[in-house]
């Protein structure tokens, strides 16, 4: 059997966590008409009350008997003491039938409301959740898998808020219903009503017992078994070519069907354990009202028998179900509580977790003011970094200066910390030491104060399940004109993939950019970093895919010359193993180690750094 992590931790904290992701209208109003729906529950009583009175007027009927002052009061109350028998009865049931209906339908109204507005608190939390994700560190939406980061923000959130919070509530309408049956029945008849009370609950807190700490546990566990498996599934979709050439992917089908036949089990002890305490209460309802009817008749006069076995059938019809609902509810709601363990780890992680840079230097920013003066500068002074405590530093004292319009290229061996440096740019990451600015702000602050200035184009483009044009855009409005489209598509080497696709620019490239080449993916990574006309640009190999053609080309755009690059006031960072495709940088800065061993142009650094000299020597540039 498998190791999980769940404990047995105190429920109350749990259920906690799920009120704080509430706001406070929305318990304030959960309270209102949670106490609307329990005040309901008087009038199940007094249809009860009614029922038994009516019967024993009937009783009385045949048997000539006196059915008590309380009885009288009612029928007094009623004003249908001179009435026939025959007419009492029917007005009494039939009251009594209207209470139930009545009560009944305006509780179904009541439970409808609060299940449809707890659905959308769970999606207001998971947009919450997810927000909140977003805007925390990097490194911490990187420390989970993207499956247990859904899991957590949708099935986990929907178990804590629909199944944990929400259950709850419903369950406190039961409970009062319950109390004021119980009461009632007590006043009724003490005897049989606290024995058939007593008995019932036995009944619950014995199944509670067997079962509580198994539904916590099947919960947690079918959770984690699920974004495994899913993780499975996606890791076999994603890498299907590697696997198919090997033929591995037996091995793997078996270990998702290990997974999915674990989750199987889980699944169905999980269904079977609510329907163990049906049988029960099932058995139990018999028995009781078998012993109750011999009880009565073996101890009270006929008449009052009748009458109490009618309150108490029509009383325990009643008590039964609220009690297995209550108990099933419990049940549920540990269920729940374990399978939603995913989202409360998050929830308290996020709590915890160090504010993210981002939010650091932006937080108190206010609304951005667009438009404010700034200028293309980046200036990295005594950088130092390293990604966790425990590791070596990827980045160690760099200094360096990128005025307005400069052109500068990192190149370097891989794993020389390129690609972290301009992580460090972009913000992502704190520098251990040492301080980075674009325009003298922070990074973080400036991309708040100016979106879309800062364009990035990242190693890989990761092409989004739709349109070429949301492709490019990704999220921002279209506000470009069809001529300044043309201009663009053209400018990116794009002008023949649209002309190809059946509704050009709007024609839906599918999941991952399936029916694209991995140039035309570089290339829509280009347009989406250029359509935003970005002043400061990082490129990371972003034209590592293109042929010489096509390089040329994007480099035109992206570079322009010297004095274009003055005129638009547009400072690129770039890096490139291709150093034919760097030539005309106006610094090469040579990095290894988390160094800068070398800078200058291309002739200056030929002359005094042996490792590029190396590198041009093996192209043939040298
Ligand atoms: N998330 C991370 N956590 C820990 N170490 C990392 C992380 N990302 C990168 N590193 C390490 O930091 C160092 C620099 O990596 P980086 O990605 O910056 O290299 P690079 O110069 O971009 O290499 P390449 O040319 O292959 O892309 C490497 O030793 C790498 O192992
Ligand atoms: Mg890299």
């Amino acid at each position: 059997m498998k190791k999980y992590r769940i404990q047995n931790a105190p429920v109350l904290p749990e259920i906690q966590r799920g009120f704080s992701l509430l706001e406070a209208s929305a318990k304030l109003r959960m309270f209102y008409v949670t106490f609307l729906s329990s005040s309901l529950s008087v009038l199940d009583l007094i249809a009860v009350g009614l029922l038994g009175l009516s019967a024993s007027i009937a009783v009385r009927g045949v048997q000539e008997r006196d059915t008590g002052d309380r009885g009288r009061f009612v029928t007094d109350f009623l004003g249908v003491s001179s009435m026939t028998l025959e007419k009492q009865v029917l007005i009494l049931s039939t009251l009594a039938i209207a209470l139930f209906l009545f009560k009944t339908f305006l509780t179904a109204w009541l439970s409808k409301r609060i299940i449809f507005f707890i659905q959308r608190e769970a999606a207001k939390t998971t947009n919450s959740l997810l927000a909140e994700l977003f805007r925390s560190s990097y490194e911490f939406i990187k420390e989970k898998s993207i499956q247990e980061r859904i899991f957590a923000t949708t099935v986990g959130v929907h178990g804590l808020i629909v199944g944990v919070v929400g259950a709850l509530f419903l369950i406190f309408a039961d409970l009062v219903l319950l109390l004021v049956l119980i009461v009632g029945l007590i006043y009724l008849d003490p005897v049989s009503g606290s024995v058939i009370t007593f008995l019932f609950i036995f009944i619950a807190f014995l199944l509670n017992r067997v079962f509580h700490e198994r539904a916590t546990q099947l919960g947690h566990n079918l959770s984690v078994e699920t974004v495994r498996s899913n993780e499975a599934i996606s890791e076999l979709l994603l890498t299907v070519k590697e696997r198919r050439i090997r033929g591995s992917e037996k091995s793997f089908l078996d270990d998702v069907y290990k997974k999915r036949l674990l989750m199987s089990g889980l699944q169905a002890e999980m269904k079977f354990i609510p329907m163990v305490s049906k049988y029960v209460f099932e058995i139990g309802l018999v028995v009781i009202t078998v012993a109750v009817t011999i009880l009565q008749f073996y101890f009270s006069e006929s008449s009052r028998a009748v009458a109490n076995l009618v309150v108490f059938l029509a009383a325990s019809g009643r008590i039964a179900p609220a009690i297995l609902r209550i108990q099933q509810g419990i049940l549920g709601i540990k269920n729940n509580l374990g399978g939603s363990s995913l989202t409360q780890e998050l929830i308290q992680e996020l709590g915890r977790s160090k504010t993210s840079v981002f939010e650091e230097t932006t937080s108190g920013l206010g609304t951005p003011v667009k438009d404010q003066y700034f200028s293309p500068s980046i200036k990295i002074e005594n950088l130092t970094f390293r990604y966790s405590e425990n590791s070596t530093f990827s980045i160690k004292d760099i200094s360096a200066d990128f005025p307005p319009g400069s052109f500068t290229a990192l190149v370097g061996p891989s794993g020389g910390g390129k690609s972290t440096l301009i992580d460090l740019c972009l913000g992502f990451y704190k520098p251990s030491q040492g301080s980075i600015s674009i325009s003298e702000q922070d990074p973080n602050f400036f991309i708040r104060m100016w979106p879309g200035k800062v364009g990035f184009v990242p190693q890989e483009t990761l092409i989004v399940k739709n349109t070429l044009r949301e492709n490019i855009l990704l999220g921002m409005k279209d506000e470009l004109t069809d001529k300044e489209w043309g201009l663009l598509i053209e400018s990116c080497g794009l002008g023949s993939l649209v002309q190809q696709l059946p509704n050009g620019l709007d024609t839906n490239v599918g999941e991952f950019g399936n029916q694209l080449s991995g140039g035309q993916k570089q290339r829509i990574g280009i347009a989406r970093a250029m359509v935003l006309r970005p002043q400061v640009i990082f490129l990371d190999e972003a034209t590592s895919a293109l042929d010489a053609e096509t390089e040329n080309l994007v480099s035109k755009l992206i570079y322009g010359t010297k004095d274009e690059r003055r005129m638009n006031n547009r400072t690129v960072i770039a890096i490139a193993h291709r150093i034919s495709s760097i030539r005309h940088a106006d610094k090469i800065m040579f990095i290894d180690n988390g160094q800068v061993l070398g800078e200058g142009s291309y002739d200056e650094l030929l002359a005094k750094q042996p490792s590029f000299t190396h590198q041009a020597q093996l192209m043939g540039l040298k």
